[in-house]
């Protein structure tokens, strides 16, 4: 993989073709959140849905959710040509269930449905576009419908040093696991995360740290009425947001 720094190329369009090899090795906690985002989906596996998942990358997330949900369909929208391109792939076996958007989450209409999901996305999302996604996802939502939010996110109380180390230490172990199992090298983990430093620097890749608290004040604010942190693995966390159902 070339990993010089591209002049008009987006970190996710390079990074695409190794995404889901290196994802789980780079993120420890990302195959768990996967599983939690499928077992907090409010239906049983028999139920019909529809779900919309914001910056769905190469669709791992909804391969899940349509494995686990053999009858639901759904909307899985990301603004990253290359992975999208991977995503597309990877779902020509659920044809007829899902169709696959190209749009940005920050401004484009949201479909219908019972369950909206994204994971590791947010954090790409301005904090200024935060209460407006927020509201769109409400109004996207049928009663009794929810919101799952799986990314990093700061939760009180906040980390000392100890804390920080066992983190470190957790996420140093499973690389060491995962070079050990052949699933990557060191030097490719170190040239990722190099290029990503570098990305970040000129630019191109831009994320936010957003605070569990003020994701859970402006989705209470969009008309949430149950906001709770429901899962958390060091900086990993889930958020589920709850649509009140229809009053008989
Ligand atoms: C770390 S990947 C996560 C992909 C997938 N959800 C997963 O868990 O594997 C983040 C994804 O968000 C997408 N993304 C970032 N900002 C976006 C935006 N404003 N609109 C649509 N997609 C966006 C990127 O293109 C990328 O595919």
């Amino acid at each position: 993989m070339d990993f010089s720094l591209p002049e008009c190329r987006s970190y996710f369009a390079t990074i695409a073709d190794s995404y889901d090899r290196l994802q789980p090795v780079l993120s420890p906690p990302y195959s768990r959140g996967l599983d939690m985002i499928v077992d907090l989906i409010p239906f049983a596996a028999a139920d019909s849905f529809e779900f919309v998942e914001l910056g769905c990358g190469t669709a791992e997330p909804t391969v899940r959710v349509l494995e686990h949900f053999r009858r639901a369909t759904g909307t899985c929208i990301d603004s990253e040509p290359e992975m999208l391109a991977l995503a597309r792939r990877k779902l020509t076996s659920h044809l007829g269930r899902i169709e696959v958007r190209e749009a940005n989450i920050n401004r484009c209409d949201i479909p219908q449905c019972d369950v909206v999901f994204s994971s590791k996305t947010i954090h790409h999302v301005p904090p200024a576009a935060l209460p407006e996604l927020f509201t769109r996802i409400v109004n996207a939502l049928r009663p009794g419908g929810c919101f799952v939010l799986y990314d990093a996110m700061s939760v009180e109380p906040h980390w000392g040093a100890s804390v920080r180390r066992q983190s470190s230490r957790f996420r140093q172990r499973h690389l060491q696991e995962a070079v050990a199992a052949g699933v990557a090298t060191q030097q490719e983990i170190d040239a990722r995360v190099e290029y990503k430093r570098a990305m970040k620097v000129a630019g191109q890749d831009v994320e936010y740290e957003h605070s569990a608290k003020n994701m859970i004040d402006a989705m209470i604010e969009a008309g949430f009425d149950e906001v709770a942190v429901v899962w958390r693995m060091f900086a990993d966390a889930i958020l589920l947001a709850c649509i009140p159902a229809k009053v008989a």
